[in-house]
């Protein structure tokens, strides 16, 4: 039997992806395999969305180029090889699949071609209105489930790859979600995510014609199903229903990532990402009146071109009136065919590595201050996994905080995919403490 081993990079949409890309080859009659070394086939799913994620997958093709001569096949799936295509082959010669993630329902044909002794195959077409849907999904998690509700993006943020990288905008028809959202349910998952890389923008081709917030108070319906996330959001498109839908039921979980980019109006529409920081925190106010207690997380580059030092302060001051529960924050990296690579006013390296550090530390202390308040509060965690070292099982509230907790006559009997109450005790700015009551 054939076998294959996968590494994943990048976000929840490539690990979605690769659990595609896993249940297509085990239908195909591969096996997985835990190490590359042991594996005919050995497939990379990339990111390219900083240049680090992108040099990532060229030193591990680097580190086992002596064994393709070995019968070995080696494949690039994803961003990098939609950006980089046919250039793969030059700078990694012994890459024999080259495919981007708008092609994916070709990848069996592909395999078949490869079984038959091609040398080079390739899937790169971008205009595509097909989406990634198959029936031979291998989960990871047990408990939580992905399910991709719309793919491709059609904003043009200007630092960003994933418009060339992930192709045009396409929605899913609302009853495959539903379908498949019962069928998790009925499979005893209880959380399920919604993924896309916008999925506000959602607009079901089918003739029902759901937006986005009717198909989420739907899928909070399908009984068995405790929690449901969904992941990302663009502000632009984050209306007030989604925030209604939220309030009026508690399955859909209280927290939403509202990615900011800055604080800066001007450097926002530098961004082109069609929002002024007013009309953000206009967002933010909908979110802070909810009765739900919503947590609210984003993503913050610094050092974009033409961001000063008033730009920057701009951001923190955003940070002191929000008061976010978490930040994913980065250095603004220039990446292939995008807009921002004209323009002018780099920053340099160090300073943005001086804004980020300044950043994460004061977010540090906002962390901290919100979690003390937590300290005495029961919460309610989905239980993910057991950390042997310090004997604490590790859950997660419906807002996404991490709860280390301890369990009085657990005695090693597995509680991971139950839901639990925990009491706090103690708080750090990346998880509380306590102890299960
Ligand atoms: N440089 C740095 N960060 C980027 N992101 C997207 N493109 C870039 C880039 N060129 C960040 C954004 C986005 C997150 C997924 O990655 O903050 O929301
Ligand atoms: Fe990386 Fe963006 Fe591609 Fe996700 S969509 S893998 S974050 S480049």
């Amino acid at each position: 039997m054939k076998t294959f081993y996968i590494e994943t990079f990048g976000c929840q949409m490539n690990v979605h992806d690769s659990e595609k890309v896993v249940g297509t080859l085990i239908a195909q009659g591969y096996r997985q395999v835990p190490k590359p070394e042991e594996a005919d086939l050995v497939l990379y799913n990339t990111c390219s969305i900083r240049d680090k994620a992108e040099q990532k997958v060229f030193s591990r093709l680097q580190q086992f180029k002596r064994e393709a001569g070995k019968g070995k096949t080696f494949a690039v799936l994803g961003c990098v090889a939609q950006q980089e295509g046919e250039r793969i082959f030059e700078r990694a010669p012994h890459v024999s699949l080259v495919c981007g993630s708008a092609s994916y329902t070709r990848l069996p044909e592909m395999l078949v071609q490869l079984e038959a002794g091609a040398r080079r195959v390739t899937g790169l077409d971008r205009d595509t209105q097909e989406t990634f849907e198959t029936p031979f999904t291998r989960r990871d998690n047990p408990h939580r489930a992905y399910i991709t509700i719309i793919e491709g993006c059609d904003k043009s943020c200007a630092y960003c790859v994933v418009p060339f990288t992930r192709g045009r905008e396409r929605s899913r028809a609302s009853d495959s979600i539903m379908e498949e959202a019962r069928r998790l349910a009925d499979e005893g998952y209880t959380e399920i995510q919604l993924l896309g890389q916008n999925v506000n923008s959602y607009r079901d081709p089918s003739s029902r014609g759901w937006d986005f917030a009717t198909l989420l108070a739907r899928v909070a319906e399908v009984e068995g199903i405790r929690r449901v996330r969904f992941t990302t959001s663009h502000p632009r498109d984050f209306v007030k229903e989604i925030v209604d839908a939220i309030d009026a039921n508690p399955v859909l979980a209280n927290h939403v990532h509202l990615p900011v980019q800055s604080g800066s109006t001007r450097v926002l529409e530098r961004m082109q990402r069609q929002y002024t920081r007013e009309e953000y925190l206009e967002r933010i106010a909908w979110l802070k009146a909810s009765p739900r207690n919503v947590a609210i997380t984003t993503d913050i580059i610094v050092g974009f071109p033409g961001e000063t030092e008033e730009d920057f302060e701009q951001t923190l001051s955003l940070l002191d009136e929000v008061q976010y529960d978490a930040i994913f924050s980065f250095k603004y990296s220039p990446r292939p065919n995008t807009p921002a690579l004209a323009l002018d006013g780099q920053v340099p390296e160090e300073e943005k590595g001086r804004r980020l550090m300044v950043l994460q530390e004061k977010q540090r202390g906002i962390q901290l201050r919100l979690h003390e308040q937590l300290v005495g509060t029961t919460q309610e965690v989905l239980v993910e996994g057991y950390n042997r070292a310090t004997g604490q099982w590790i859950g997660r509230t419906a807002e996404n905080r991490v709860v280390n907790f301890t369990l009085e006559g657990s005695n090693g009997h597995s509680v991971i995919g139950q839901y639990m109450h925990v009491h706090v005790t103690r708080a750090g700015p990346n998880s509380l403490a306590g102890y299960g009551v």
